[in-house]
C-alpha cells in the first residue's frame, strides 16, 4: 500500500488550464473521490497520478518514490476506465491474466491470482466466455479483475460506472466498496455523480476549474460546505440560498430576508459584527419544517408543487420573494396553492458571503 502525494501540480493543454496548482495528499488505503462537473480536471488530474500526462510542473509521490518522471509502468498502479476496453478475442481468463503474462509469472500465479480475483469479483463462472458474450455489469467486474489482479498499491477508476444502468450502477457501487474493504489498495476514484462520491469515499476532494475547493469526509462536505458551489453541486435537490441582511435587536442577531426577520439563536454572535451587511443564508431541503400555523421565527410560504419522492415528498415553495425546495414526510397532507410555515433548522444553517460565495464563519462549534 501507499500513500500519494500531489504538490502544486499543473496541467495545461495549450491555453487550458485543466489542472491549477493542485496539492493534495491521499492517505495510504484510503477511497478517495474526486468528484466536480464535466471539464474540472479530474481526468486529467488521474491521468498525472498514472504517468499518462506529464504535469507541467509539481511533483507526484507515490509511497516515498518520486514518481514525476516514471512510465505508467513503473509506478506500481492500476487503472480501471470508463470505456472498460476488454480484448475481444481473448476469454475473460485471459483478459484478466493479461497483465499477469505481460510481466512474465509464472503459469502457477497466473492460475492462482485470476481465480482469486474472479471470486472476488463473482465472476468465476465466466471465465472461459468471450467479452461479447457478457452484460455490461460483467464486463465491467472483467476490467476491475484485470486491475485488481496486479495487486496494485494504488488502484486508480475514472468513472467506471458511467456505461452501465441505473439498477446495476447501484450494485456494482456497493461491490467495489466490499472490493475495497478486501483490497485495501490506496483508491482514486474519479465520479461527477455525487451520491456515488457521498456512499464510495472516505474522502471527497470536489473539484472546479481543476482546482480543489473542498477536501474532506461525506459527512462534513455534505453538511458544511465551504462555499455555495459546493453546497449546491452536492445533494439533491441542492442547498437553498437565500438573500438577506444581517441585523441586531436587542442584542440578538437576526437576519432579515425580504422584510421577514428570522433571529438567531446563542452561538451566532460573531455574525453580529456584520450587521448591515448582506448574506447569503444556506439550508438544505431536508432542514425544513413546514408548519400549519404561524409561529415565532417561523417564514411564510406558499405550496407550488408538490412531488412524492419514494418515503418522502419534495415541495417547491414561494417564500421571501424566491423559490424553495423542502422535503418532507410522506404522510403530510398538503394542496398546492397552501398557504404554510416554514420553521429553518437553525443549527444546520449556513452562512455564505455574497461577494465570494465562501462560508462565513459565524458560530462557536465549528468556528
Ligand atoms: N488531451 C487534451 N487536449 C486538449 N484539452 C484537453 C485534453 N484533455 C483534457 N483537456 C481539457 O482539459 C480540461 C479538463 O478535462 P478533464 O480532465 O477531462 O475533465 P473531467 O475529467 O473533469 O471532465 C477540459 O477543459 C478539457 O477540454
Ligand atoms: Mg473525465
Amino acid at each position: 500500500m501507499a500513500e500519494i502525494r500531489l504538490q502544486n501540480v499543473w496541467k495545461l493543454f495549450g491555453k487550458t488550464i485543466a489542472v491549477r496548482d493542485l496539492t493534495l495528499t491521499i492517505n495510504d488505503g484510503e477511497f478517495l473521490v474526486l468528484l466536480g462537473p464535466s471539464g474540472c480536471g479530474k481526468t486529467t488530474t488521474l491521468r498525472c497520478i498514472a504517468g499518462l500526462e506529464v504535469p507541467d510542473r509539481g511533483r507526484i509521490i507515490i509511497g516515498n518514490r518520486d514518481v514525476t518522471d516514471l512510465p505508467p509502468a513503473r509506478r506500481g498502479i492500476a487503472m480501471v476506465f470508463q470505456s472498460y476496453a476488454v480484448f475481444p478475442h481473448m476469454t475473460v481468463f485471459e483478459n484478466i491474466a493479461f497483465g499477469l503474462r505481460v510481466r512474465k509469472f509464472s503459469e502457477a500465479e497466473i492460475q492462482k491470482r485470476v481465480r482469486e480475483a474472479a471470486e472476488l469479483l463473482q465472476i468465476e463462472e465466466l471465465l472461459q466466455r468471450y467479452p461479447a458474450q457478457l452484460s455490461g455489469g460483467q464486463r465491467q467486474r472483467v476490467a476491475v479483475a484485470r486491475a485488481i489482479v496486479m495487486r496494485p498499491e494504488v488502484l486508480l477508476m475514472d468513472e467506471p460506472l458511467s456505461n452501465l444502468d441505473a439498477l446495476l450502477r447501484l450494485h456494482m457501487r456497493a461491490e467495489l466498496k466490499r472490493l475495497h474493504l478486501e483490497i485495501k489498495s490506496t483508491t482514486v476514484y474519479v465520479t461527477h455523480d455525487q451520491v456515488e462520491a457521498l456512499s464510495l469515499g472516505d474522502r471527497i476532494a470536489v473539484m472546479k476549474d481543476g482546482q480543489i475547493i473542498q477536501c474532506d469526509v461525506p459527512e462534513k462536505v455534505y453538511a458544511e460546505p465551504e462555499n455555495m458551489f459546493v453546497g449546491s453541486f452536492i445533494g439533491s435537490p441542492p442547498m437553498n440560498f437565500l438573500q438577506g441582511k444581517v441585523t441586531m435587536a436587542d442584542r440578538a442577531v437576526a437576519v432579515e430576508m425580504n422584510g421577514v426577520r428570522l433571529t438567531l439563536p446563542p452561538g451566532f454572535e460573531k455574525l453580529g459584527e456584520r450587521a448591515g451587511s448582506q448574506i447569503i443564508v444556506g439550508i438544505r431541503p431536508e432542514n425544513i419544517e413546514i408548519l400549519r400555523e404561524a409561529r415565532e421565527n417561523a417564514i411564510p410560504a406558499q405550496v407550488i408543487v408538490i412531488e412524492p419522492i419514494g418515503f418522502q415528498r419534495l415541495l417547491t415553495l414561494q417564500a421571501l420573494g424566491a423559490t424553495l425546495k423542502a422535503t418532507t414526510q410522506a404522510d403530510v397532507t398538503l394542496a398546492p396553492g397552501e398557504q404554510v410555515w416554514l420553521r429553518f433548522d437553525l443549527q444546520k444553517i449556513r452562512m455564505m458571503d455574497p461577494k465570494t460565495g465562501k462560508a462565513i464563519p459565524c458560530r462557536h462549534p465549528d468556528g
